[in-house]
């Protein structure tokens, strides 16, 4: 089955669309991205959508144009690699997340109190566009199992890169930092798969990206290949009051969004540099190690031991200064990119939901309650068929 999978995360950058021939069944698969591309969104979409993650307020007839604008743009980056590699049987669209609430205490004693997701671009829309079936709204129904809707990745981490000897964390980097944990696995000899760990581990990019955006005055929105990083001075001192965020001290299952490492938490923190006396790039340098430094930190307190190798994908796995950091703070574990193990780092995610659409074709569940901490594995997404087909 030919699949395109879309995603756009909390960087809001663009949307990134992979073009997968998958075969085979549940955990059984093979798989070969076919084509990749990414698809940055017009400026004044991109404005929109910020504003809204943001909070601003918005009339229910602008959240229906936004989420229509947004549903086009998916479409037109399946369309560039359908005019580029041929006909595809389905989408697999993601969407863009504008608002995320984590599920509430679980405990038995405490209110009913289900999470909270919403991604814009409807799958209807694209499937209309594209004249093609279109699975989108996959956090909906693990949520409703009181899941956190997220990570929902870790099942694919599971099937596309565990290792029989190796354990591993796959660490995506995008605006949010997110980890899968894999213990060693030999598919011959273990018929279940072992308990896969994941959560959001806290800042991605997203701190980076906005220390950019403002420092610049708007000229740039990243820091690209860690220039900048790598010009400043990282203060130790500032970091770890940072690490003290009530964030890292929650044990998974957990998920964030820009809602807690978004623009206020920005000013905090270039409030405190302020004090200090640093200049840009040390903010630039401070926050980077800083995002290190909170995937080091998590890995140490929530895991029952360091992973042998850590596998990075997403938009930081390509910032130098994040890795030099990340390898600082893990000296003992091989720190490389998925591209290494065989899967490209700059699609993972997008790959991710195609295989997520694959398995909603076949009703294969597709999160993993020890992860998402919803009660029961379950089919994920909600398909919509173009007119006319039922
Ligand atoms: N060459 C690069 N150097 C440094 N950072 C990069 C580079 N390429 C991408 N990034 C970072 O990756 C982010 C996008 O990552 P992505 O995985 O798409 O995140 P998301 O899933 O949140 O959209 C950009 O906003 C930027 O911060
Ligand atoms: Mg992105």
């Amino acid at each position: 089955m030919r699949v395109i999978g879309l995603m756009s995360g909390t960087s809001v950058d663009g949307i990134d669309a992979a073009l997968v021939d998958i075969k085979g069944t549940g955990y059984d698969l093979t798989l070969r991205l076919v084509d990749g591309e990414i698809r940055a969104f017009p400026t004044s979409l991109q404005q929109a959508i910020l504003a809204v993650c943001r909070g601003d307020s918005i009339s229910l007839a602008e959240l229906a144009s936004l989420d229509d604008a947004i549903a086009r743009e998916f479409a037109l980056a399946a369309q560039q690699l359908i005019d580029r590699c041929g006909p595809v049987d389905l989408i697999a669209s993601h969407g863009q997340t504008v608002f995320h609430r984590s599920a509430g205490d679980r405990s038995q004693s405490s209110p009913v109190s289900l999470g909270y997701s919403l991604q814009l671009g409807r799958g209807s829309v694209v499937a209309q566009q594209l004249g093609l079936p279109t699975v989108s709204n996959f956090r909906q129904a693990d949520i409703d199992a009181g899941g956190e809707g997220a990570p929902l990745v870790p099942i694919v981490d599971l099937c596309l890169l565990s290792h029989a000897q190796q354990s591993r964390c796959i660490q995506n980097i995008g605006g949010i930092g997110n980890v899968t944990y894999l213990p060693a696995w030999n598919r011959q000899g273990q018929a279940c798969p072992p308990t896969v760990l994941g959560w959001d581990t806290g800042p991605g990019n997203s701190l980076i990206d906005i220390a950019m955006t403002q420092l610049s005055e708007g000229a740039l929105t990243y820091d690209r290949d860690g220039l900048w990083a790598a010009q400043g001075t990282p203060c130790d001192a500032l970091i770890n009051s940072w690490l003290e965020h009530p964030y890292f001290r929650l044990p998974p299952p957990k998920s964030t969004g820009r809602e807690l490492f978004g623009w206020q938490y920005f000013q905090h923190c270039q409030q405190m540099a302020r004090q200090r006396g640093l200049v840009a790039v040390d903010l630039v340098a401070t926050l980077t190690r800083f995002t290190a430094a909170t995937i080091a930190q998590a890995y140490q307190q929530f895991l029952p031991a360091l992973p042998e190798a850590v596998l990075v994908c997403g938009g930081g796995s390509q910032n130098p200064m994040l890795m030099t950091h990340l390898r600082s703070y893990l000296p003992e574990v091989s720190v490389v990119t998925t591209t290494a193990a065989g899967l490209s780092a700059r699609y993972k995610e997008a790959i991710a939901f195609a295989v997520l659409g694959f398995w909603h074709w076949h009703q294969f569940p597709g999160n993993l309650p020890s992860v998402t901490g919803a009660r029961a594995a379950v089919v994920l997404g909600q398909i919509h068929y173009p007119k006319g087909r039922a």
